[in-house]
């Protein structure tokens, strides 16, 4: 989904909680700078929101997500006990953001010099839909953890297009998709058959290929150049799009772009890093990679393009926060990306 150019773009902003106002902070400093066309309603969600009496997703918040159809978001965390779900599961079922597309790119020279993998999630369905009971046996309540996943030939077929469609657009060459339909065969079956029956209609335009995730998981680890895109179920996705932020630098380096038919959500694919929240010291790239494909996303292609290689340019001068073993705060670092603009 493209939206045509726009003078002024109203846009949701989150901040969130732990890292989440300061990376945000430093993300909207950049985007200033770069004459970024977006009009911000800052809403709250997550403890911040908690902490404040509402709930961790408040109606308000919903309500400016309706109207925007955008939103930058920072990470939230889940209140402990009291039966809370993740604020940020919430948000993608209430929104029906079925595809997290997860690009991650080598920016700085380390273990791997060439990764460029963008993995796309199913973001609604799997072991994720959070219908999980115990069963009592001896006295003890907990004695046996049950959990159901489901997943539809609909929902994959979403996920699968809107794959398939995204790498045509970008000129990727392959998509693999990823599944375990030969222990899982009829929760991840779903998924290859749909993958299967799609396919032909990509014929000649995309090489499409299939690995069970345990094969994948290797591979990615001793030859991650040999993958281009990605395809796969919610908790295969959650984890090897970790996985993947790993050979790249870590996980203040990778943004993520939560896509439903009429709503995106913008945001980092890393959590609210409570050892380092406060301190000033977090990594804002993520966070300015989301805002560049929310940007891309809303047909700003030379901002975005500028904004990613200021971030590059900031990388090559060896200008850096503390994960990557630099020592540059998070606003130092917005500072240096600012002046390679
Ligand atoms: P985490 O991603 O917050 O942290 C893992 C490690 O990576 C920590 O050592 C942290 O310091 C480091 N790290 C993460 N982002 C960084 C950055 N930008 N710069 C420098 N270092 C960074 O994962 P964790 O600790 O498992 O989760 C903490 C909380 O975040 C939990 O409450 C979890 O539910 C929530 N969470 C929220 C997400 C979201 O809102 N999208 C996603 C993942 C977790």
């Amino acid at each position: 989904m493209m939206a045509a150019k726009r003078e002024k773009i109203d846009v949701t902003l989150i901040p969130g909680d732990g890292i989440g106002p300061e990376i945000t902070r430093a993300t909207i400093s950049v985007l200033d700078a770069l004459g970024a066309p977006f009009v911000w309603d800052e809403k709250q969600a997550g403890l911040a929101a908690v902490a404040d009496g509402h709930d961790p997703l408040p109606e308000e918040t919903l309500a400016s997500i309706r109207r925007t159809g955008l939103a930058l978001k920072g990470p939230l965390a889940t209140p402990q006990g009291g039966g809370y779900r993740s604020a940020t599961v919430r948000l993608r079922e209430a929104f029906k953001l079925y595809a997290n597309v997860r690009p991650a790119r080598t920016m700085i020279p380390g273990r791997y010099d060439n990764v460029n993998i963008i993995l796309v999630r199913e973001n609604l369905e799997g072991l994720y839909v959070g219908r999980e009971h115990y069963i009592e046996v001896g006295g003890d309540p907990h004695a046996v953890g049950v959990a159901v996943g489901i997943n539809t030939k609909e929902g994959a077929f979403r996920v699968l297009r809107h794959t398939f469609d995204l790498a045509v657009r970008l000129g990727r060459k392959r998509v693999t998709v990823v599944h375990k339909a030969n222990i899982l065969k009829i929760l991840t079956g779903v998924f290859r058959e749909a993958a299967l029956e799609l396919a032909p209609e990509y014929e000649g335009r995309l090489k499409i290929d299939e690995r069970i995730v345990d094969a994948c998981a290797m591979e990615l680890v001793l030859h991650p150049e040999r993958y281009d895109v990605i395809v796969t179920t919610n908790l295969f996705g959650d984890i090897l799009s970790d996985l993947i932020a790993g050979l790249v630098g870590g996980l203040g380096l990778v943004p993520g772009a939560n896509i439903g038919r009429d709503t995106a959500i913008f945001e980092a694919v890393h959590g609210t890093a409570p050892d380092i929240a406060g301190k000033g010291i977090a990594n804002p790239t993520a966070l300015l990679l989301a805002a560049g494909m929310m940007l891309e996303h809303v047909g700003e292609q030379d901002k975005a393009d500028q904004l990613r290689s200021a971030i590059l340019s900031a990388y090559r001068n060896g200008q850096c926060t503390g994960d990557l073993g630099g020592q540059l705060s998070t606003d130092d670092f917005a500072r240096s990306v600012i002046a390679n603009l």
